[in-house]
């Protein structure tokens, strides 16, 4: 029997191929697991009505550790059409499989890491003293809860009346909004509680410790938005002053933040935010290392080890249907060795990465984002090399 049992979600489009191409990479680094496949994405919507199937969710419950793709989401009218005509009338709401997910298991903790790879053609370069290049060097882990916030889905149009009277009797929502009829409000609320909030503030200053950054930034807007990024400040001051006070704590605004992104992102170590602000600025740090080819993420809940490890970007539809992929698996890879540092197998994960490392150094394979064409399907004869070219580049720098 193999050590480790993993469902493999590959889901849509893209998803498929670069899952597939991981596994293979994980295979012959020597990771000994056996993959269940489980059933996610836009085919179960259009066919049962569910593009998170109850099985599915009970594999996860069993094996507690996804390997993740892709999936495609659609909007409302899209989803309803494309449902099979039997299930038409059956009242059915398209949601999103993987937000699902993350709520259902509760996976708190989303990290993602941002670092540059020496000689990646995509890496962040800007003009420093005397007219010189500067290609600063990022090493970012951004923490951001996952579960809470304003993508909580506690959200209204036209509120009810209690919800409605309870706004009123704000003096802020009487004065500001009191005149606004209430079938023109929308309110989409920011929900965040203290146990949500210690945890994903532990787990950013416990990461920083183990691996030796100097900072933990909580990256939030606490002078504007003052109970909830109030909240997580003031958490954070507490938690560094108590356990981790050789680790400075930094503060910035999330808009300030984005301003410095190209100033001076070498500086940062580990970022902590809410659940927008932490997938804004991972998007933007993400931009600075090579973008959606090499954007890898984490999100798992620390009390019931159960943990989905994908990649940042979707299913990229207008690329699944090429006879030779061309999309760039580094992403995945990367979210596999996440997996592993998550499962104890850190020696493997550290391997790949420096096989990965080493293909980009040596800058003679690259998929089209790194040669930066555009993604036609005659990339490859053009030089590109193909999804299955650079995972086959990896596996012999192993
Ligand atoms: P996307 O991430 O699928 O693709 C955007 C563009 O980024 C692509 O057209 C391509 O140019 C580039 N790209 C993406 N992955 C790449 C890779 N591995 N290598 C090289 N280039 C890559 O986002 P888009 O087009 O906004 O959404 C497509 C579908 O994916 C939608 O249905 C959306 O809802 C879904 N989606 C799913 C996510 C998930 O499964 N977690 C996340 C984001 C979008
Ligand atoms: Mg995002």
């Amino acid at each position: 029997m193999s050590k480790h049992s993993i469902v493999c979600l590959p889901g849509d489009g893209i998803g498929n191929v670069v899952l597939e191409e991981a596994i293979r990479v994980l295979n012959a680094a020597g990771f000994e697991a056996e993959y269940i496949e489980g059933d996610i994405g836009w085919k179960f919507w259009c066919n049962e009505g569910n593009p998170l199937p109850q099985r599915t969710l009970d594999l996860i419950e069993k094996y507690k550790i996804g390997l993740f793709g892709a999936i495609t989401s659609k909007p409302k009218d899209e989803a309803f059409n494309e449902l099979s005509p039997a299930l038409q009338k059956k009242n059915l709401v398209y949601s999103s499989p993987i937000v699902g997910l993350r709520q259902h298991f509760g996976l708190d903790i989303c990290l993602r890491p941002c670092r540059t790879y020496s000689g990646n053609p995509l890496n962040f370069i800007r003009r420093g003293p005397n007219n010189s290049i500067e290609e600063p060097e990022v090493d970012v882990a951004i923490f951001r809860q996952n579960t809470e916030g304003l993508y909580g889905g506690v959200e209204w149009s036209n509120p009810p009346p209690n919800v409605y009277d309870a706004l009123m009797s704000h003096p802020k929502f009487s004065q500001n909004f009191g005149n606004a009829p209430v079938e023109e409000v929308s309110v989409s609320t920011r929900i965040f509680t203290k146990k949500y909030t210690e945890r994903i503030v532990r787990a950013a200053f416990e990461h920083a410790k183990k691996y030796k950054y100097k900072s933990v930034t909580v990256c939030e807007k606490p002078n504007v938005i003052r109970e909830t990024s109030g909240m997580m400040y003031k958490m954070a001051q507490e938690i560094q002053k108590a356990d981790f006070s050789d680790i400075e704590l930094w503060n910035t605004n999330i808009d300030a933040q984005m301003m410095w992104l190209t100033k001076n992102p070498e500086n940062y170590g580990v970022i902590v935010a809410g659940n927008m602000f932490g997938d804004i600025v991972s998007d933007g740090f993400a931009g600075l290392i090579g973008g959606l080819g090499f954007a890898c993420s984490a999100q798992y809940n620390p009390e019931s080890g159960i943990g989905v490890f994908e990649p940042t970007h979707g299913s990229a539809p207008k690329y699944a249907d090429y006879t030779t992929s061309i999309v760039n698996p580094i992403a995945m890879v990367e979210s596999a060795c996440m997996m592993l540092d998550f499962i104890d197998e850190q020696d493997i994960a550290e391997k790949i990465r420096k096989a990965v490392a080493n293909v980009v150094i040596e800058g003679k394979v690259l998929t089209y984002d790194m040669a930066k064409m555009s993604g036609r399907s005659d990339v490859i004869d053009k030089g590109a090399a193909s999804t299955v070219q650079m995972a086959d580049a990896i596996i012999e720098k192993l």
